[in-house]
C-alpha cells in the first residue's frame, strides 16, 4: 500500500512538472481554416487565445484572435502597441455584432489615452479583417492581417472583452485581475506569449494545485483506505496504524502547505473572490487540524468513550475526504490548467476508488468468515475482536 502511494504521488509529481508554465499548445477548438495559422496560444487571461502565421520574408502575419464577451451582446479586442505595454498606446481591432445590421463587425481604433478610444487609422498596415461569432460556446473571432510593426520576436499585445456596445461604440470594460493581467510581449518567431508580471503567478498556481492535489486529493484518500482496510488483517497490525498516521500526518503537512498558496494568491488578487473554494479550504484545514491533534486525545482501545472518540474520528475523517475532493474539482475549475490534468486526477481517483470496493468486498468476507468462525469456537483467544470489526461500523 505504501508503495502504491508512492507511485501514485511520482506519477502525478512527475506528470505535472513535465507541464511547461507557458505551455505552447493551444486548447482553443481548431479555426475551420485552421490551415491558415502556423500556431496557436493559449493566452494567459480571460480565456482567450491566439492563432497565428508569421511570414518572414514580408514581414506580415495573419492572426485569429478567440474570445468571449464579458456579456453577450459585448466585444472582444485584440491590439498590438508599437509604443509601449498596455493599453494607452494601443492600435487595436475590436469586433462586437453591429446594431443596425445584426452582422459582425471589426473595426479599428487608436486608444492614445484611458479616456479617448477613437475609431480611426492605426499605425500599422491591415487588411482582411473579419469577426465573426460561435452562437454555440459565445465566442467571437476577429481574423486579420497586418504588416507587423517592428521586431516580430517582440511584440507588445494586449487583450480584453467587455460587456456592451452603445451606438456602434464598446462601453468600458471591467477592471477586475483578469482584465488588467491580459497583456504581454508576444513572439511570432519562436510562438510565444509570456506575460510580464504573470509568469511567477502562473508558477504559483501551478504550486498550488499540485500541493493541494498530492494531499488532499490523493494522500488523504489513500491514508484512509489504509486505516480502512489493512488492519483487517491481523498480521497488519500495528503496522497499518503508523502507515495510517504518518500518510495523514504527511498529507497534513503538504495540504497546510498548499492552503497556504491558496491564501497567498487569494490575497494578491482582492478584486476576485472565489469565495465557496476558500470556504471549503478554511474548513478543511480547521479539521484536519483538529483531527491531528484528536490523535493526542485518543482514549485507549478499551476505554468506555473509545467509541465515541472512533465515531467523531471517522466522521470527521470522511468530512476532509469529501470535501477535499470536492475543493479540488473547484480548483480545477478556477484555475483551468487544461482537461488533461482533470482527467488525470479522474482516473487516479477512479482507481483508488476501485480498490477501495475491491478491499470493501475483500474486508467483508474475511469478517463473515471470521464471524462464522466464531460462532463454533465461542472463544478465538482475541481480546479485541470488537476492534477487528471496526471497519464494518461506518
Ligand atoms: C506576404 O507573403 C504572403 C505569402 O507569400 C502573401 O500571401 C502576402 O500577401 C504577402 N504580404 C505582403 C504584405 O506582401
Ligand atoms: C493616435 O492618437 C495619437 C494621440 O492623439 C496621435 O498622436 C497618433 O498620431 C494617432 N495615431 C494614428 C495612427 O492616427
Amino acid at each position: 500500500m505504501a508503495s502504491l502511494r508512492s507511485l501514485l504521488v511520482l506519477f502525478v509529481l512527475s506528470a505535472v512538472t513535465v507541464s511547461p508554465a507557458s505551455s505552447q499548445t493551444c486548447s482553443s477548438p481548431k479555426l475551420t481554416n485552421s490551415n491558415l495559422y502556423a500556431a496557436c496560444l493559449d493566452l494567459p487571461s480571460l480565456s482567450s487565445a491566439l492563432h497565428y502565421s508569421y511570414d518572414a520574408a514580408n514581414k506580415s502575419a495573419a492572426v485569429a484572435f478567440v474570445a468571449k464577451p464579458a456579456q453577450s451582446g459585448g466585444w472582444v479586442s485584440w491590439a498590438l502597441n508599437p509604443t509601449g505595454m498596455g493599453m494607452v498606446g494601443a492600435q487595436a481591432l475590436i469586433a462586437f455584432k453591429d446594431s443596425s445590421t445584426g452582422a459582425m463587425t471589426v473595426k479599428t481604433y487608436n486608444v492614445s489615452s484611458y479616456a479617448s478610444v477613437k475609431q480611426s487609422k492605426i499605425s500599422f498596415e491591415v487588411w482582411d479583417m473579419s469577426a465573426e461569432e460561435n452562437s454555440g460556446d459565445g465566442t467571437m473571432r476577429i481574423y486579420a492581417k497586418f504588416k507587423v510593426p517592428g521586431d516580430a520576436s517582440k511584440l507588445n499585445h494586449v487583450w480584453q472583452v467587455g460587456p456592451s456596445v452603445t451606438d456602434g461604440m464598446p462601453d468600458k470594460h471591467d477592471f477586475a485581475q483578469a482584465n488588467l493581467a491580459s497583456k504581454g510581449t508576444l513572439d511570432l518567431v519562436a510562438g510565444q506569449s509570456t506575460s510580464t508580471a504573470d509568469g511567477s503567478r502562473t508558477k504559483k498556481k501551478n504550486i498550488h494545485g499540485i500541493l493541494n492535489v498530492v494531499s488532499w486529493g490523493i494522500m488523504f484518500p489513500v491514508g484512509i483506505i489504509i486505516a480502512r482496510y489493512v488492519r483487517t488483517f491481523p498480521s497488519a497490525d500495528p503496522v497499518w496504524f503508523y502507515l495510517h498516521v504518518s500518510c495523514q500526518f504527511s498529507a497534513y503537512v503538504i495540504g497546510v502547505a498548499g492552503w497556504g498558496t491558496g491564501l497567498k494568491l487569494g490575497s494578491e488578487s482582492p478584486s476576485v473572490v472565489y469565495s465557496n473554494h476558500r470556504n471549503i479550504g478554511i474548513a478543511l484545514f480547521c479539521l484536519a487540524t483538529v483531527q491531528i491533534f484528536a490523535l493526542l486525545l485518543r482514549p485507549k482501545k478499551d476505554h468506555k468513550y473509545r467509541t465515541y472518540w472512533n465515531i467523531y474520528h471517522h466522521g470527521v475523517g470522511y468530512a476532509i475526504l469529501i470535501l477535499g475532493i470536492l475543493n479540488i474539482f473547484k480548483g480545477y475549475d478556477i484555475l483551468k490548467p487544461g482537461e488533461k490534468w482533470k482527467t488525470a486526477y479522474i482516473i487516479v481517483i477512479s482507481i483508488l476508488g476501485g480498490i477501495a470496493v475491491f478491499l470493501e468486498a475483500i474486508t467483508w468476507i474475511v469478517v463473515l468468515r471470521r464471524r462464522s468462525n466464531k460462532s463454533t469456537k465461542p472463544y478465538d483467544g482475541y481480546n479485541n475482536g470488537q476492534s477487528r470489526q471496526e471497519p464494518l461500523a461506518l
